[in-house]
């Protein structure tokens, strides 16, 4: 069976923990696309060529252990209003979104661009102060050097950087369910992402 979910929103909303629940909740694999970003801004930091980056990036770039420090994250959303860049990864993306067995995709332009056609589109979102508090806490815990005021200046920055580029922006699609999770425990938030996931598969089978 393919199906695929596509779930976009902006920096620290959740996505991320909530892709992972639902991905295990139903068994399909799941795809963290800004790591494809990260890895590439990486790259580029050590010196090499965005598009060439982008072009050559293999599974253990993923797996480096600096993709989560804030200059990566910066760097990741300067490489990702690149539009060659963007090209470069289009491909791997559509080609694991349509894996058999199913698909969960995060980031910023899943259900606009790279799966305009999936099953369920969930854009999730919380406050700037919500999310800024959660990213702070999660790098803390990691052992990063990071201050609140930091934090949400990185967030915001690249917010903008994302919502405004040309090329893909960050936007939710037209027929994506909206989950807000600025007042939810991500229980809930997992809670409320399964029923809408739950829901399309009975559909597409009845
Ligand atoms: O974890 P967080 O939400 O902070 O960021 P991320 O999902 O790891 O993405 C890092 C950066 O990659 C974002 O700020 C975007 O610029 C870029 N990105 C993108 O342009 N398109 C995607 N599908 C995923 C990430």
């Amino acid at each position: 069976m393919k199906f695929t979910v596509a779930i976009d929103g902006p920096a620290a909303a959740g996505k991320g923990t909530l892709s992972k629940r639902v991905a295990e909740e139903f068994g399909f694999a799941h795809l963290d696309t800004g790591l494809l970003y990260r890895a590439t801004g990486a790259r580029v930091l050590a010196g090499a060529d965005s598009v060439e980056a982008a072009t050559s990036l293999e599974p253990e770039d993923m797996e480096r252990d600096d993709l989560r420090t804030t200059a990566v994250a910066q760097a990741a959303s300067k490489v990702a209003a690149i539009p060659e860049v963007r090209a470069a990864l289009v491909q791997f993306q559509r080609d694991f979104a349509r894996r058999e067995g199913g698909a969960v995709l995060d980031g910023r332009d899943i259900g606009t661009v790279i799966c305009p056609d999936a099953d369920v589109k969930l854009f999730v979102t919380a406050s700037d102060a919500v999310r800024a508090e959660r990213r702070y806490l999660e790098l803390s815990a990691n052992g990063h050097e990071v201050t609140r005021e930091g934090v949400l200046r990185d967030l915001t920055e690249r917010d903008a950087r994302d919502r405004d580029r040309e090329t893909a922006p960050m936007a939710a699609a037209e027929d994506a369910v909206v989950i807000d999770t600025s007042d939810m425990f991500i229980h809930d938030a997992v809670a409320a992402a399964t029923r809408v996931v739950r829901a399309r598969i009975k559909a597409v089978s009845d």
